[in-house]
């Protein structure tokens, strides 16, 4: 499961990543652009850690693996359970 549901310390550093690798094609607060908006994201923080890990790289969408698993699950955390952060 994700270790950083309801931290909110967590749910800021997954903003800030957010921002820094994600807003140029998901759009400022989740919204969308050139790649679909995230803000109704209905399926588990697992499937979506899995999604950004792994990416679709055939459909345009780079896998983050880099990252680290940490940072996955604070930007996993942003998007499921950071309402108050966008
Ligand atoms: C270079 C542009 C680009 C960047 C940067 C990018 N994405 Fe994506 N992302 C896409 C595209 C394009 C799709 C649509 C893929 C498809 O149609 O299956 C996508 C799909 C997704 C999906 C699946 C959405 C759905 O409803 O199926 C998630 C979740 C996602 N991205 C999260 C992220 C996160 C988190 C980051 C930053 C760590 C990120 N993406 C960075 C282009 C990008």
């Amino acid at each position: 499961g994700n270790p950083y549901r309801d931290d909110a310390a967590a749910i800021r550093a997954g903003r800030d990543f957010y921002n820094q690798r994600c807003v140029a094609c998901h759009g400022p607060g989740l919204k969308g652009g050139f790649a679909p908006d995230l803000s109704g994201w209905a399926e588990s923080d697992e499937k979506l850690f899995e999604l950004i890990h792994d990416g679709r790289l055939a459909a345009g969408m780079p896998g983050f693996a880099s990252l680290g698993a940490e940072r996955i699950w604070q930007i996993v955390s942003y998007i499921t359970n950071g309402e108050a952060e966008r």
